[in-house]
């Protein structure tokens, strides 16, 4: 059986991953849709054209991302494509944010997004692939969005290296670094009206991302930041010294 696996299938980016999953990866022949809300899990399987199933698993909690191994080790099964989506960025200065935030935007955006990663590659046969959703906030630190930034750098540069281990297996792994997008991580990140950066930069689009971090990941691309603006953003960060680039980039 050869699967695709997507965590944060629920909403927002991760939704748009396994929509347009079938028509990028026509050798996938089922998905498993990870996230917390079982029944948006269901709901968005019932609109697939290839079979889904819901593993709903909490992956800041430990003996969920144990359970995910079992399942793997119980079926055996070819995983073609994993999607790391699932992730959490609140709002705030580090004093004053709650530590139970805090310790959930590591527990998920990085420790997370590494244990599934360790679980699932030992399932990966040779031209498999693996897209890891960082951020344009990965490209210099956000004042106010500090340990957000910091986890989304985590991710790019693990990507970065797993990318070196993989390829003589033959996976490959992108790193995807987009902008803002409109779903429900502003709100539950307390961004939505409170943030002056989120209000003046322009958009991505979710479908538009998901569709370009395929076509990324097929072309064996280390990352992919949709949008000129952001592309040049990157370009500028890589230039500039980081003491400039940081106040620039307050969130
Ligand atoms: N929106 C933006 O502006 C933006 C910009 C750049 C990058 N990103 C990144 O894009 C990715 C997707 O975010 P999004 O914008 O699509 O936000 P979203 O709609 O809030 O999606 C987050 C997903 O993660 C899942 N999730 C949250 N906590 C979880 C947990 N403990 N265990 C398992 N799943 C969990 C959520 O499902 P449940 O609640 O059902 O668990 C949901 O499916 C994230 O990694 C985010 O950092 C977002």
């Amino acid at each position: 059986m050869d699967i695709a696996i997507i965590t944060g299938a629920s909403s927002g980016l991760g939704r748009e991953y396994a929509l347009k999953l079938a028509e990028n990866f026509p050798e996938v022949n089922e998905v498993w849709l990870i996230a917390r809300r079982k029944a948006l899990l269901d709901e968005l399987g019932e609109r697939l054209s290839i079979p889904a199933v819901s593993v709903p698993l909490d992956l800041t909690n430990n003996e969920d991302i144990k359970a995910l191994s079992r399942k793997l080790e119980e079926e055996n099964p070819r995983v073609r494509v994993l999607v790391n989506c699932a992730g959490c960025g609140y709002l705030g200065n580090v004093a004053e944010t709650d530590p139970e935030l805090l310790g959930r935007m590591t527990d998920l955006n990085m420790r997370a997004m590494t244990l599934v990663s360790r679980a699932v590659v030992p399932y990966m046969p040779e031209n498999s692939h693996i897209v890891n959703v960082s951020s344009i906030a990965s490209f210099c630190p956000n004042a106010r969005m500090t340990v957000y930034s910091s986890t989304k750098a985590y991710v790019s540069s693990f990507s970065l290296g797993l990318r070196e281990e993989l390829r003589p297996a033959g996976i490959s792994v992108t790193a995807v670094c987009s902008g803002p997008m409109d779903t429900e991580f502003l709100d539950i990140g307390g961004i939505k009206g409170n943030s002056k950066m989120f209000r003046t930069l322009p958009y991505c689009d979710p479908k538009k991302v998901a569709a370009g971090s395929y076509k990324a990941a097929k072309a064996d691309r280390a990352f992919y930041t949709p949008r000129v603006f952001f592309k040049t953003y990157r370009v500028l960060a890589k230039l500039l010294p980081s003491t400039l680039v940081v106040k620039l980039a307050k969130t």
